[in-house]
């Protein structure tokens, strides 16, 4: 099987791409190097395997790009709320309709499958009851807004011979090269590291499932493998119904693997998304899947890392690491335009 991963020099994408080709998987790349000025670090996982990769814009695919292949693995996009909210009308440019386009090519040139990287953040402001794939989407965000778009128009081009499946994934964590800190555990961890305070930004209250980045890569591998049957046109929660916790949870559980930490809490947050999430049906219905990480393994593991590499507080403010900040710094360098195509 060869499948073409979008978005392969991502936070998730740099981890799939070897993962998929230790599995006996082929690979070929695409993303447009946002993010490249940013590699945390090195070692055989991440180095032994990088894909053929094609530099280019996501909107500017063709189908003969895609010919050869047998499956999309779709990452590239303005991927997390805050980026999103920051310029909504290129979100919907990149996220949305480049996203429907892609999946229209991949059709068209005879793929059998589409797997698109949805997102809890979907569910926007629960209650704190726990959300199954049938709930109403609550969305909060333009980000969440195109998840929900590209769900409904790519879902309905669900066929016999064309395959799209949605994982609606929890807030990832975890090690990658391309390191993220604009996501809870990765930011908390890095805090108490860098500067032995583990200070919150909100009041700790607001719902967050987390899922780890290898058991997102093992929800793709799955949904790739999985008979057509078992994944046409199916939405999957991407998690444990363990891994639900308070943003303040999380914090107590990097204190704990990061002794000596403050932990502290700010003001309730003029941000309403919070929600809890129920993964029963992933485990029922994708045939192998199962998570095999918690919040704790990714916290211990980043401390691991931390003393490995000597992370310092150079990396964690580093723009490269931060989606929004590089965006910012491309776009007032004049390096992208307004459009968000590299000048
Ligand atoms: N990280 C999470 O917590 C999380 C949670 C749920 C869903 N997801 C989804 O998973 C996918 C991957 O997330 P990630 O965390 O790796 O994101 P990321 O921002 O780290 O990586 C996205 C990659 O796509 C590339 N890209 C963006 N726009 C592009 C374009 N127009 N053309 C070509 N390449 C483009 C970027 O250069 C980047 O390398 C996204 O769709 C995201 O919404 C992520």
């Amino acid at each position: 099987m060869q499948v073409f991963i979008t978005g392969v020099n991502g936070y998730i994408g740099a981890v799939l791409a070897p993962y998929l080709l230790q599995r006996g998987i082929e690979v070929r790349g695409l993303d447009t190097g946002y993010y490249r000025d940013g590699w945390l670090y090195s070692d055989d996982r991440s180095l032994a395997a990088s894909p053929f990769t094609l530099n280019k814009d996501l909107r500017h695919v063709t189908e003969a790009d895609l010919k050869g292949c047998d499956a999309v693995a779709h990452l590239a996009e303005l991927s997390n709320d805050p980026l999103g909210q920051n310029n909504p009308a290129i979100t919907h440019k990149i996220n949305h309709e480049g996203s429907v386009r892609l999946a229209e090519m991949a059709r068209n040139v005879g793929m059998q499958r589409f797997v698109y990287m949805s997102s809890c953040s979907v569910y926007g402001a629960g209650t704190g009851d726990f959300l199954d794939e049938t709930a109403k989407p609550n969305p909060q965000t333009a980000y969440a807004e195109c998840k929900v778009l590209v769900e409904r128009d790519v879902g309905a081009m669900a066929a016999k011979d064309f395959s799209p499946v949605f994982l609606r994934n929890a807030t990832a964590y975890g090690p990658s090269p391309r390191m993220r800190f604009d996501i809870v555990l990765n930011d908390l961890c890095a805090l108490a590291w860098t500067t032995r305070r583990i200070a919150m930004v909100s009041d700790g209250s607001p719902w967050r499932p987390l899922v780890h980045i290898l058991d997102i890569c093992e929800a793709i591998h799955c949904a790739l493998r999985a008979p057509a049957d078992a994944v046409r046109g199916k939405i999957f929660n991407v998690g444990h119904d363990s891994e639900n916790y308070r943003v303040r949870e999380i914090a107590q559980i990097v204190a704990s693997e990061f002794p000596g930490c403050e932990v502290s809490a700010g003001p309730p947050s003029a941000d309403n998304r919070s929600y809890r999430v129920s993964f029963a049906r992933i485990h029922r219905e994708l045939p192998g899947f199962k998570c095999s990480y918690t919040a704790r393994d990714g916290a211990r593991q980043f401390r691991e890392l931390f003393e490995r590499i000597q992370f310092g507080p150079e990396s964690y403010k580093f723009r490269a690491f931060t989606r929004l900040k590089q965006l910012n710094h491309l776009q007032a360098t004049k390096q992208i335009d307004s459009d968000f195509f590299w000048a």
